[in-house]
């Protein structure tokens, strides 16, 4: 076999290896593709989405690269293939790919404010969180009460958070609940959030803030929407 027939041969194999175990990574507390909540959902919906297209994309290539390679003695194409190639794929393709992909994009600007969290602030649960070098403090109101690296909320309610900063610029994210927004100091940004099921997700801070952003993770837990005293109760628990 050619070099160049058995190096490509090798990246194949490479490829068709590394994918299973690339799989591993999509149940990590920190993955985007375990959503729970709608928000988190469309965003898994567009990366797969993109994933296949460039699985077909990619393969398509392949077929191409290997098809070329086979052919011997080596040809150059016809002027008219060479025409329908540049138009096809360096046109119609690309155009069409993104085409749809402004269209998945717009849709899911829209999902980012579903419904349940586009709900009156009043019927929402709220949650001041403030981040620190380097570490979280959650202070809910009404409840006089704060905690430490640990965002209680209910499940199945609207949640409004407003996300500050006391130092430098930090980032807030749950991947399997919410989209990314930062921590600015003399700013008070909003992120509303809906969990749909009980549980504990992983929230990291997103922005390089200092020797310590590493160690800057925090929990999200959500509990059960009808047992409102048990949220309390773990609040004033964590509080003291
Ligand atoms: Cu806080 Cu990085």
């Amino acid at each position: 076999m050619p070099a160049r027939k058995q190096m490509s041969c090798r990246y194949l194999w490479l490829g068709l290896v590394g994918s299973p175990l690339m799989a591993g990574c999509v149940q990590s507390p920190l993955s985007t593709m375990a959503p729970a909540s709608e928000v988190a959902r469309s965003v898994a919906t567009l990366w797969w989405s993109m994933a296949a297209g460039t699985g077909v994309i990619l393969l398509l290539m392949v077929v191409l690269a290997l098809w070329a390679l086979r052919l011997n003695p080596p040809q150059s194409p016809h002027r008219r293939g060479v025409r329908v190639l540049l138009i096809a794929g360096g046109l119609i393709l690309p155009s069409v790919t993104i085409i749809l992909l402004l269209a998945f994009g717009l849709r899911l600007n829209e999902a980012q404010w579903p419904p349940q969290a586009r709900a009156e602030a009043q019927e929402a649960f709220h949650v001041d969180v403030i981040a620190h070098q380097w570490w979280w403090e959650m202070r809910y109101p009404g409840l006089e009460s704060r905690t430490v690296n640990v965002l209680h909320v209910p499940a199945g309610v609207p949640i409004h958070l407003r996300i500050m900063s006391n130092d430098v610029i930090h980032g807030f994210w749950v991947p399997r609940v919410s989209g990314k927004l930062d921590a600015v100091p003399g700013r008070i940004n909003r992120l509303r959030l809906f969990v749909d099921e009980p549980g504990e997700y992983a929230g990291v801070c997103v922005e390089y803030c200092g020797e310590g952003h590493a160690s800057m993770p925090f929990t999200l837990v959500a509990h059960p929407a009808d047992n409102r005293e048990a949220l309390q109760q773990a609040v004033r628990r964590a509080a003291q």
